[in-house]
């Protein structure tokens, strides 16, 4: 099992759409089974809120759909995680701070798997969310090859695809 945890400020917008996002693409690929996927976020603020309404709308508009309540994040998912997934570089200071340095090696911003590394623009300001989702689903497909070619090159994980590989 590989536990992927994606990171935001609020936990309303960003990394609940890349938990959705990320299950989607995994489960579209026969890899879901693979993962324990979830979302936090740096600050309290929105905790136990629903996914922002128009964070929540864009998600439907291309087909996905979930239910989430706003966690903040501890020291204790930070160590339980194998992969902790930024959106932004204000993201990665604050994880470093809560960790005091520690575990670095795991954190990665979202945008550092594509062509193009960049942070996700926080939505809530910029109100743009089809831009945050394109730019959310191009960081997930570069995450999910990564973790792909790290991860699962030699035939160690499950999938549900008959034409790739079968369960061990
Ligand atoms: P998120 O967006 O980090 O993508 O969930 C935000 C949501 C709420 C706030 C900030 C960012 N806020 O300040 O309440």
């Amino acid at each position: 099992m590989i536990y992927v945890m994606f990171v935001c400020l609020g936990n309303i917008c960003r990394s609940p759409m890349a938990e959705l996002i990320f299950a989607n693409m995994a489960e579209e690929e026969g890899l879901a089974m693979n993962f324990c996927i979830t979302s936090y976020g740096i600050s309290n603020e929105e905790e136990g809120n629903p996914i922002y309404p128009p964070a929540l709308k864009t998600l439907n508009d291309h087909g996905l759909d979930g239910v989430h309540r706003a966690r903040q994040l501890s020291l204790t998912e930070i160590i339980n995680n194998d992969y902790i997934i930024v959106m932004d570089s204000n993201n990665l200071m604050d994880i470093l701070r809560i960790t005091g340095g520690r575990f670095g090696e795991k954190v990665f911003k979202l945008c550092d798997f594509t062509s193009n590394p960049r942070d996700i623009a926080d939505p809530w300001y910029t109100r743009d969310f089809e831009r945050t989702y394109a730019d959310i689903e191009d960081g997930c497909r570069g995450f999910l090859e990564y973790i792909k070619k790290q991860r699962m090159g030699n035939g160690g994980y499950q999938t549900n695809s008959k034409d790739k590989f079968f369960p061990l």
